[in-house]
């Protein structure tokens, strides 16, 4: 005889979510096209794609420098590919490290002249392991209130005490820095430019304020390495405070144009972090097809200047037109590659979303709680790639979709 088994009702785990599904199914309900479901249905440059069937402008992406289409890029990607398979089936630590991952650290120590480089599978990953790993109990964690959710998720998974600080105020982290027991340890964690405003850090004055407060610092420069600084190290080198600077996260999937995170540092004992970070040694290693990209967009960076100029013509030229047109910006100057334009509310943003996307522009629609204040924000983020021209077209794009929908 089998025992007939008499299931309690569960309690529903993800009703703790209805509030998410019923705001998105209002969304649609107005019959505007899901923003955050959009397919590439095929990429022609790092600036065009086809999307429900038309050639998009691309201002959308983080492919800042526009390496994702670089032959010497593809062609180092397709020769590891050949000569490695298809992935690593293991961890760093084992069987997992190629050729292919030495040559991208050695690329980075290159790129920012730097002692030691760490790579990980993903900036979310860098972050998640050097923060909780350097920071564990006992330890305090200052940061800015508006890091990015990386940094958040490593201050939760070590077990340091995190002090969150007003959003780039110097005065702020000097108090938050004061007020810390004698003799803890502390680590400053900054980012240089701000990705949801595309506003940039005062890391001089941060850094300076840290060191003299004896805290270690490390800066997420994911939205400014390639671009900002003489030599595309990012905010700490164009504000001449690298050196000062004691660990650098960063991210491939940007400027670098591939995936992958990574860390660089100075520290005499960097190196046992390979040991002791779990988001390190418990996950399975890059492919190499993906390092060996890596390695030859980074290194094709360390000479990226013109690129790097028009990139902030491109940024200015769009950041005045915007302004000229009446749209609100979230920074008063252009800083980065990054311009954020502010929406009235979460329907008007979504509506004039899908306005720009039927005029063949994709911009990023970006909402609480990824972004500061409750605001919902339309994000341009430019490409060293786009011609002069298509800013001329995204603007009159900008200009047609925001008198349709009444935002300007
Ligand atoms: C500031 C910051 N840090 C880290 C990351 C994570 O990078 P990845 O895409 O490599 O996980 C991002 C990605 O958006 C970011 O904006």
């Amino acid at each position: 005889m089998t025992d007939t088994i008499a299931p309690a009702q569960p309690v529903d785990l993800l009703s703790k979510f209805d509030p998410i599904i019923q705001t998105r199914e209002q969304l649609l309900a107005a019959g505007v096209e899901d923003p955050f479901n959009l397919v590439m249905e095929q990429v022609l440059s790092p600036t065009r794609a086809v999307c429900n069937g038309r050639d998009t402008i691309l201002l959308g992406t983080y492919n800042y420098m526009g390496m994702t289409f670089d032959p010497d890029v593809i062609a180092a990607g397709k020769a590891a590919m050949e000569d490695f398979g298809a992935g690593t089936t293991g961890s760093r630590v084992l069987n997992g490290t190629f050729r292919d991952h030495r040559d991208v650290e050695a690329a980075l120590r290159d790129f920012y002249d730097m002692d030691h480089a760490m790579v990980f599978s993903t900036g979310y990953q860098a972050n998640l392991g050097i923060i909780s790993t350097l920071a564990g109990k006992g330890d305090y964690i200052i940061l800015d209130i508006d890091s990015h959710a990386s940094i958040y998720d490593g201050c939760a998974m070590g077990k340091a005490e995190v002090v969150p600080f007003k959003h780039n105020d110097v005065e702020a982290l000097e108090k938050r820095l004061k007020r810390i027991p004698e003799g803890a340890g502390k680590l400053v964690v900054l980012e240089g430019v701000y990705s949801m405003m595309g506003d940039v850090a005062p890391l001089r004055e941060m850094v300076r304020i840290a060191k003299e407060n004896g805290a270690m610092v490390l800066v997420d420069e994911a939205h400014s390495m390639g671009f900002i600084g003489e030599h595309g190290r990012g905010v700490a080198e164009e504000q001449g405070v690298l050196d000062d600077v004691d660990f650098i996260i960063g991210t491939f999937s940007k400027s670098v144009g591939t995936v992958g995170g990574f860390c660089v540092s100075n520290h005499p004992k960097f190196e046992v972090l390979r040991l002791v970070c779990r988001p390190y040694v418990f996950t399975a290693a890059l492919p190499p097809s993906v390092m060996a990209s890596s390695a030859a967009s980074i290194r094709k960076l360390m000479h990226g200047g013109n690129k790097r100029a028009h990139l902030w013509e491109n940024s200015r030229t769009l950041h005045q037109g915007l302004r000229d047109l009446g749209f609100k910006l979230g920074t008063e100057t252009p800083q980065s590659a990054i311009i954020a334009v502010i929406m009235p509310d979460l329907e008007k943003g979504a509506m004039m979303w899908e306005a720009l996307l039927k005029e063949g522009l994709y911009v990023n629609l970006a909402r609480p709680p990824a972004t500061p204040a409750g605001m919902t924000l339309l994000r341009c983020s430019l490409c060293a790639e786009h011609s002069a021209e298509q800013v001329q077209t995204i603007l009159g794009m900008f200009e047609r979709a925001g008198k349709a929908i009444g935002i300007i």
